[in-house]
């Protein structure tokens, strides 16, 4: 029978669980290099929970994890009394892991921000213009032998240019997507955040100046006090907010009745900033209202009736799934683990991407705990 986790380099010193094959080699490399044992889950899916317990067994130094796993309390738990002293999710996002338990057990928590910024973001506009250009209907007919040539009126769909975008959480993803949409398509900006994105508005800022300089019409960009003036005036609304307890239904039905009737909502953050049952109720009551998904409340099933409605767009969570994007995300997550275990300090600058590189620095990439640890 085929050997549920294949290990590499059995001789290493510190013991490594990764839940999920990584993609490309240079996690491994990383990893052994660093004098690692690397026991790696070899089915096509992630190692289930009693299968991670079985595999921490009595001495696990680090584990690399997904976001599918509930990296809970008594998780951590059993990592900590194996002896674990770093975990690591292959991901941006770590809703997944509790993470005032890790710090109270002094388990650093690791992330890959950075790396999937570029391809989140270029989801989102993909999803955004599935929606309002009828993309999967369009294909639909084609494939179904419906298309009986063009017609004046076949698949009428939305102009971006010059409507309104609301962007919610100008982090790193919404920003740019904000620009994306912005400058390549001339819509007008909308952000909600907590502060303003001096950032943002800079480059946009200077866009506006090359604009006026080609004789173009500028656009026009501004932060909103509050979230329910972003939801009435924007035509297109993209979440991109972490999810934690401020933001869990962030849009429920209260906000999205604030919303144009015929306004686009687009999520590739995490599925419960929406309540899910009342974005149901919400399309089925409003035909003209269209939603594009890449997240679900209860991952990965659907509420019941999303399914069926014709004026949403559902992808199976695939903002960062660009094989570059997931190879980085990988390197990132690989060297978190292994210069935990090397003694290394946390790196303190913002961009990671130097960490995909054939010389980084000596530091920990991404600690998300690392203040709370001291770190
Ligand atoms: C993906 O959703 C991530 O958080 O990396």
């Amino acid at each position: 029978m085929k050997q549920k986790w294949e290990i590499q380099n059995p001789g290493g010193m510190n013991r490594v669980i990764v839940t999920a094959r990584l993609i490309g080699s240079r996690w491994l490399k990383i990893l052994t290099d660093a004098g690692c044992r690397v026991e790696v889950y070899q089915s096509g899916s992630p190692a289930s929970r009693n299968e991670i317990d079985d595999a921490l067994g009595q001495s696990c130094d680090g584990v690399i994890g997904q976001l599918k796993e509930n990296w809970n309390r008594e998780l951590l738990t059993r990592l900590k009394t194996a002896k674990g002293r770093v975990y690591s999710n292959c991901a941006v996002g770590y809703n997944n892991v509790d993470m005032a338990s890790a710090t109270e057990l002094g388990i650093p928590v690791g992330n890959t921000p950075g790396v999937l910024t570029q391809a989140t973001a270029e989801l989102a506009v993909a999803l955004a213009f599935a929606v309002a250009r009828r993309i999967p209907e369009a294909d639909a007919i084609v494939r179904g032998d419906r298309f009986s040539g063009w017609h004046l009126d076949l698949l009428l769909g939305d102009l971006f240019g010059r409507r309104t975008l609301g962007v919610v959480g100008a982090g790193r993803i919404g920003s740019a997507f904000a620009k994306m949409m912005v400058e390549g398509h001339r819509m007008n900006l909308i952000y909600f955040g907590r502060k303003m994105n001096e950032r943002l508005e800079t480059s946009l800022a200077a866009w506006n100046k090359y604009l006026t300089a080609t004789d173009e019409q500028p656009v026009s960009f501004r932060r909103a006090e509050t979230l329910e003036e972003l939801l009435k005036e924007s035509d297109v609304v993209s979440l991109h907010t972490a999810l934690n307890e401020s933001t869990h239904h962030l849009i429920d039905g209260s906000k999205l009745a604030l919303m144009k009737k015929n306004a686009i909502l687009i999520n590739v953050s995490r599925g419960p900033v929406i309540d899910e049952r009342a974005l149901v109720e919400h399309c089925r009551r409003n035909p003209e209202f269209r939603a594009g998904l890449d997240v679900y409340e209860d991952e990965p099933a659907l509420k019941p009736g999303l399914r069926e409605l014709p004026n949403v767009v559902l992808l199976p969570h695939i903002g960062s799934a660009t094989f570059w994007t997931r190879e980085a995300m990988s390197t990132i997550a690989a060297r978190n683990v292994a210069a935990v275990l090397s003694g290394y300090p946390v790196w303190k600058g913002e961009d990671v991407e130097i960490f995909l590189g054939e010389d980084p620095p000596k530091a920990v990439p991404s600690i998300v705990n690392a203040k709370e640890l001291g770190l």
